[in-house]
């Protein structure tokens, strides 16, 4: 019998993201303490529970398909949620997408803008899931490298240089995964001039925007700038900033250009986004924006306590304090072995991180630490760290 390998070759070459990788490892470890998952530890606010409930209970169609944008009521609250931020407004008819999460709309716009060969700008660190899939349609993840000197930014003069006749887009997180840092204005300008002189696509995939602690005055949003419009795709998920990772549910405003491909491409791999949880997120964006600013007081309190146990360890580790998200990216300052030192941590202390050059090639001799978690594990694990590379 010929023994045929059932899987493609794309399949056989990707690998499970580190991040998933450490947190599988790290689940063997019956008392390890996780600081390698972005998973946040608050609950999804009650207002939304409830109206998640209610639905269940008193609405035939809540366990129904949508059509595949999405419900129109939530694609109108996003419209009036984007222009109360940008003050831009826009046809929620054609321009939003609702998606199972900002990653399910990551996968949708690189399989409609990737061919193989094509090109993909990405900030180097960056987000890993990016790095993969650009990669399993073909493409290539083009490396702009963030100055670690500089505060993890990066400069705005090396990106012309980075643009190819295959170039298809520039991929842009602020605050940053895994950097915990906010981009500059003047950063994220170059990067619309740079798109908009060589015809690209600007993804700003953006879980971050509600979790800033410093510099907010700094934060900028691409999406505000008219004249990027007809190139940028805004992602935004509930996973994070509505404590909703599980829901699997976030949004796209498109430019027009990509409109009907994307909802091709999005129909053809999950039909819709379920629809019980785009009820719970229609929830949230009409409800009060209470949590939010919880949210961000505790994370905030949490990066202060991480920052402080870190300052203990500033023979072992030496980092720039994240002025957003829930990410803190240490240097090494032992070893250059990032993978080497995640896997004897896990064994020897029992505590889990992300090594930092699944980040990227600038992520060599870093490791990943996601605070989002509780101060008693936040604790722990430092407890651990200063036990394991003693006094
Ligand atoms: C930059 C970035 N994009 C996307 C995601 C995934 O978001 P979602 O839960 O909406 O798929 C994450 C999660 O950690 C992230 O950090």
């Amino acid at each position: 019998m010929t023994r045929r390998n059932p899987i493609s070759t794309r399949t056989r070459e990707a690998r499970i993201s580190a991040i998933k990788e450490m947190s599988i490892l790290g689940a063997r470890v019956p008392d390890a303490a996780s600081l390698a998952w972005g998973l946040p530890s608050f609950r999804t606010p009650e207002p939304i529970r409830a109206a998640a409930a209610r639905a269940l209970a008193e609405d035939p169609r809540a366990g129904m398909y949508a059509l595949p944008a999405g419900l129109p009521e939530l694609r109108r609250a996003v419209a009036a949620e984007h222009r109360r931020r940008t003050g831009i407004g826009i046809d929620p008819e054609r321009r939003v997408t609702i998606t199972a999460g900002n990653m399910q709309g990551l996968d949708t716009l690189f399989q409609v803008l990737v061919d193989p060969g094509d090109e993909v700008i990405v900030t180097d660190p960056g987000f890993v899931s990016h790095i993969q899939q650009i990669r399993f349609f073909g493409g290539v993840p083009v490396y702009w490298r963030m100055d670690e000197a500089a505060g993890w930014q990066p400069d705005p003069a090396d990106l012309p240089g980075l643009v190819t006749a295959r170039t298809k887009a520039i991929v842009i997180v602020t605050p940053s995964n895994p950097t915990g840092r906010i981009l500059t204005e003047a950063t994220l300008r170059a990067v619309a001039d740079v798109a908009l002189a060589h015809g690209l696509i600007v993804i700003a995939d953006d879980p971050y925007r509600h979790f800033t602690y410093e510099n907010r005055a700094r934060f900028f949003d691409l999406a505000s700038l008219p004249e990027l419009a007809d190139n940028l795709v805004y992602l935004f998920t509930f996973s994070k900033a509505y404590a909703m990772s599980g829901w699997r549910v976030g949004y796209a405003v498109l430019p027009e250009a990509l409109i009907d491909a994307v909802v091709k491409v999005h129909d053809k791999t999950m039909i819709c986004a379920p629809r019980l949880s785009q009820i719970a997120a229609l929830a949230g964006l009409e409800g009060p924006p209470d949590h939010l600013a919880e949210f961000e007081r505790v994370l905030g309190r949490r990066r202060d306590l991480i920052c402080e146990r870190l300052d203990r360890l500033d023979s072992v580790f030496a980092y720039a304090r994240p002025e957003g998200a829930y990410y803190v990216f240490p240097q090494l300052l032992d070893t250059a072995d990032d993978v080497g030192f995640a896997h004897h941590l896990l064994d020897a202390a029992h505590v889990t991180v992300t090594p930092g050059s699944a980040f990227g090639p600038s992520g060599a001799g870093h490791v990943r630490m996601a605070y989002c978690v509780g101060e008693d594990v936040l604790n722990t694990a430092f407890d651990r760290l200063d036990a394991h590379f003693g006094p």
